[in-house]
């Protein structure tokens, strides 16, 4: 049914690795080197438990309603720094508000799940608040920084993401695609051909050797600010879960009274 709704899953395909020789990349190249020093943060997150239990078709409905409230605060702060500094050289060539942004798609999730006063209901971590804290400064100071965090999450999304998506529907019965807005991308026709364009315009921006070095780095803080928001979701999570048991026991439950 997903897929049906969001034709454009169903165009996938594996990602071409062969590249005509105007797309050819060097060592050089910014999205070439981006990747390799990321690479290790890469593997930790999708390592960290809560990536696991997506994965493993095990993510539950209260854990999956949580990681929306802090993707909501993160996308908020990160699409109002892309918005602002949309003209700044170093952005300029990345901004794909039409086709990537999700700040729309992850309000109407928080809507289907929530209900109309959503806004009132969101709870993150302080992690969450630390990135996009983070966010918002280098948007003011080192607007150039912003590509790292773009990338780390748009390139993700239109990469593991896809998959988690389809999984995500799957572990938590969810019929249709309501509630997963946050992963269909309706103006990116093939995710691989987009990404491909994405690392051209990257490898375009210029960047002094110091910028890009402050570039790379600020990419491997984007990873580890998001295996933050990770952690602490899960611990989010299981105090929730926690809180919940902890009333149970308290508390005489209504339909104890109604078992015969
Ligand atoms: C790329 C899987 C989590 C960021 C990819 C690719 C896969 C993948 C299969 C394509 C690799 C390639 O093109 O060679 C996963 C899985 C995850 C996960 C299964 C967790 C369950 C994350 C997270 C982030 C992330 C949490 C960042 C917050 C990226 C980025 C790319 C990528 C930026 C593009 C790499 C590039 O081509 O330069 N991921 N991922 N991923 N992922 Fe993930």
């Amino acid at each position: 049914i997903f897929v049906e709704l969001y034709p454009n899953w169903a165009a996938m395909e594996p990602e071409k690795k062969t590249q005509t020789t105007s797309e050819q990349m060097t060592d050089r190249d910014l999205s070439e080197q981006i990747k390799k020093v990321t690479k290790d943060s890469h593997v930790r997150a999708e390592n960290t438990e809560l990536m696991l239990s997506f994965q493993k078709g095990k993510v539950t409905l209260p854990q999956y309603k949580l990681l929306l409230c802090s993707l909501y605060e993160v996308y908020q702060a990160l699409e109002e720094e892309m918005d602002r500094n949309s003209n700044h050289p170093s952005v300029a060539p990345i901004y794909f508000p039409a086709e990537l942004a999700r700040l729309e798609a992850i309000e109407k999730d928080l809507e289907y799940f929530y209900g109309q006063d959503w806004r009132e209901k969101i709870v993150v971590p302080a992690a969450t608040k630390r990135y996009c804290h983070r966010l918002r400064q280098i948007g003011k100071e080192n607007p150039e920084f912003l590509v790292a965090h773009a990338y780390t999450r748009y390139l993700g999304d239109l990469s593991g993401g896809q998959v988690l998506g389809r999984i995500a529907q799957k572990s938590m019965g969810l019929k249709g695609s309501e509630g997963l807005s946050f992963f269909a991308f309706p103006g990116v026709s093939s995710p691989n051909l987009f990404k491909q364009l994405y690392r051209s315009r990257m490898n375009s921006v210029e960047l002094t050797e110091e910028e890009r070095n402050g570039v790379l780095e600020e990419a491997v803080r984007a990873f580890e600010l998001n295996i933050q928001v990770f952690e602490g979701l899960q611990m989010l999570a299981s105090v929730t879960e926690n809180e919940l048991k902890t009333c149970s026991t308290h508390s005489t439950p209504v339909n104890t009274l109604q078992i015969p």
